[in-house]
């Protein structure tokens, strides 16, 4: 479902040129739960960003469901992104001014918004133990509730892959295996694909498989060769 061919991505700074990944392979199948560890700089955001259609590598390929990602027009390319990825991040990333249930909504973006978007939306924060903070804003929740609010808008267009980047970063260890568990629940009830980032540890139960990462390559890859 997912393929990294030859990924490199450098950037080029006034202090010279940084090479933030350096000629990644891997494949990661439908349904399958990674875990990407590494220390910090060592490039596990550039590679999720790249998976996510959001970062062009300098050299080689990215493609997602058969499909080659930066061989679509930006266009396409945001638009297959809205149907089939779901983003979850480590600070969030919600809409400080509206509230939890528009928050979740917004995560229809482009798409003509359908009627029953609404009830989804409601449903879903049901499911995230959020009934009663719908009409809360972001700066009124728990760490945890705000994490539990992204990963509801993450699923809201129902995705195949979830991509998350230190989603467990800010959180305390409950609520870290919580959301870990969210992750989880979507990879076991829905089929779904889950690539999580992580620098430290936690996850490992839930992980089929855990990718290291080191200065911008992956070390110790223990998939199907
Ligand atoms: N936009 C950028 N411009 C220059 N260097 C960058 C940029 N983004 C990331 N880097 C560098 O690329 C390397 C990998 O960064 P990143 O992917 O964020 O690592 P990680 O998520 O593992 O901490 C780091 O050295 C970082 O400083
Ligand atoms: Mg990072």
């Amino acid at each position: 479902m997912l393929k990294i061919a030859d990924a490199t991505k450098t950037y080029a700074t006034g202090n010279g040129i940084i090479t933030a990944l350096d000629g990644v392979n891997a494949e990661i199948q439908k349904g399958e739960f990674v875990t990407v560890r590494g220390p910090s700089g060592c490039g596990k955001t550039t590679l999720l960003l790249m998976l996510g259609g959001m970062l062009r590598p300098t050299t080689g390929a990215i493609s997602v469901e058969n499909q080659s990602l930066y061989q679509l027009s930006p266009r396409e390319r945001a638009r297959f992104r809205a149907e089939h990825i779901g983003f979850v991040f480590q600070m969030f990333h919600l809409v400080t001014y509206l509230n939890v249930l528009d928050n979740v909504l917004l995560a229809g973006g482009t798409r003509a918004r359908r009627a029953d978007d609404r009830g989804r939306a409601q449903e879903l924060l049901g499911q995230f133990g959020m009934r009663d903070r719908m009409t809360h804003k972001p700066s009124e929740l728990s760490a945890g509730e705000r994490q539990r609010t992204a990963i509801a808008r993450a699923l809201m267009n129902r995705p195949s892959l979830l991509l998350a980047d230190e989603p467990t970063g800010n959180l305390d260890p409950e609520n870290a295996a919580e959301t870990v568990r969210h992750l989880k629940k979507f990879q076991q009830e829905q089929g779904g694909t889950v690539v999580m980032v992580t620098h430290g540890d936690g996850a490992e139960d839930a992980a089929d498989r855990i990718i290291r990462m080191q200065s911008g390559r992956l070390v110790d890859h223990s998939g199907s060769n």
